[in-house]
């Protein structure tokens, strides 16, 4: 027995410990990555939108009122916009551009004349509800913005998708693309 093995050996072990440390590291950096590329990767959502992917968000109607809107003919509809908690927070903070996981909800109902007071309009049937999402990575092409068209809870087709971005982008480009401001 040389006087330099025993330290060799020390070597060796602690080597293979520091490896095995290093290699432990990497893989659970690795972890958060590779379940973002399983999940981006993975089968769309049922009753997702086309083009973006975006679905209903679940008690969206116990989310708050942003604002009520009125829509004339020939879709004769009242409209409530409302916001999950970023949106609203967002808002009352004044903040442009929203930030990512701001989701805006428009519920739509057919006008109907009060059974009980004829100059009183009241909601109908529903029509329409309509989502956009924020997420500028996600939805960069389209100003960071997910949108979803809904009827009866399944999504419009992919042509009426293809225009929400247009109008949104020709006509409230100042104000990142969304058009309601927060009721006074
Ligand atoms: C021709 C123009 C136009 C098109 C196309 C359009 N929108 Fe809008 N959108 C508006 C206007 C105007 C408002 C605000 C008035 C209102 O609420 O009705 C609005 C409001 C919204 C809102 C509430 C947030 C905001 O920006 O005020 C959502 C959500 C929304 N639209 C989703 C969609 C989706 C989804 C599509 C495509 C399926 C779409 N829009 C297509 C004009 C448009």
């Amino acid at each position: 027995m040389t006087p330099t093995e025993p330290e060799k050996k020390k070597f060796s072990f602690s080597t293979a410990l520091v490896l095995a440390v290093v290699l432990l590291v990497v893989l659970l950096t690795c972890v958060p990555y590779l379940v973002t590329i399983a999940l981006a990767e993975g089968p769309a959502p049922a009753n997702a939108s086309p083009i973006f992917g975006v679905t209903i968000p679940a008690g969206y109607k116990q989310w708050e009122l942003i604002a009520p809107a009125e829509e004339a003919a020939p879709l004769d509809e009242l409209r409530a916009v409302l916001g999950n908690q970023t949106a609203v927070d967002a808002y009352q903070a004044g903040k442009l551009p929203f930030p990512d996981g701001t989701i805006l909800v428009k519920r739509a109902w057919k006008r109907k004349q009060s059974p009980e007071f004829a100059s009183a309009t009241i909601p109908g049937a529903a029509t329409t509800v309509q989502v956009m999402v924020k997420d500028s990575k996600k939805y960069a092409s389209t100003g960071g913005w997910g949108f979803g068209r809904f009827i009866d809870g399944k999504p419009v087709d992919e042509a009426q998708h293809r225009t929400c971005w247009g109008c949104h982008e020709a006509r409230a480009r100042s104000r990142d693309y969304v058009f309601t401001r927060l009721a006074p």
